[in-house]
């Protein structure tokens, strides 16, 4: 069976990206990382990436601050295809992804999200589902198209809301399911792909 590539983007942290990795590592997500991308020049997500011993890259996302430059986006297709990325996997990545990448990779790009999308799009979702005063929240793994946290659903994990919670707890344990979910998703993603080849 041939692995996937995945190409990770992120921006941040990367605790996701962390949770791929080590599924990987123990054998649970039979995939293999070939590149690991971030828009920001420290993230501790390209830290992670070396810690695992994964080839990684900062690549300046230009002008704007929510999207990349079209040079800047076409500069990162090129570097996903010559990893030999398959599937784009965002892990926190901020920024909007446009036509340049979305026609490059179709449906070829998922990314996770801290709610039950389609409820509660955007940054801090978490905070507007407690806000809200939801008592069950989640979160999603999705295609990815032109709008924010938006496109097909691909899975979701829900998430209770406990009397006490704060923004901070309840941020904490959504992210205990992400880390189950992503790599569970990208496995049967895997599977998916090889029965079509
Ligand atoms: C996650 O909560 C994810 O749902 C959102 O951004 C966050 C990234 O966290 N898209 P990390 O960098 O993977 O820790």
């Amino acid at each position: 069976m041939k692995r996937l590539g995945l190409g990770i983007l992120g921006s941040g942290k990367g605790s996701n990206c962390r949770a791929i990795l080590e599924s990987i590592r123990t054998g649970t997500l039979s995939a293999e990382a070939r590149v690991v991308l971030s828009d920001v020049l420290d993230a501790p997500i390209l830290e992670i990436a070396r810690e695992f011993a994964i080839p990684n890259a900062y690549f300046p996302p230009g002008q704007f601050r929510t999207r990349l430059e079209p040079n800047a986006e076409a500069e990162l297709v090129q570097m996903l295809r010559d990893a030999e990325v398959d599937l784009v996997v965002l892990a926190g990545f901020m920024r909007v992804l446009k036509s340049p990448i979305l026609e490059a990779f179709p449906r070829r790009i998922i990314n996770i999200h801290p709610s039950l999308l389609p409820k509660f799009p955007g940054l801090e979702a978490w905070k507007q589902a407690l806000d809200a005063g939801e008592t069950v929240t989640g979160c999603t793994v999705h295609y990815v198209d032109e709008k924010i946290d938006h496109g097909d659903l691909i899975a979701q994990r829900e998430v209770p809301i406990l009397p006490n919670d704060s923004a901070e707890s309840l941020h904490a344990r959504i992210q205990i399911a992400e880390h189950e979910l992503y790599p569970a998703v990208i496995e049967k993603l895997c599977r998916e792909n090889d029965r079509v080849r």
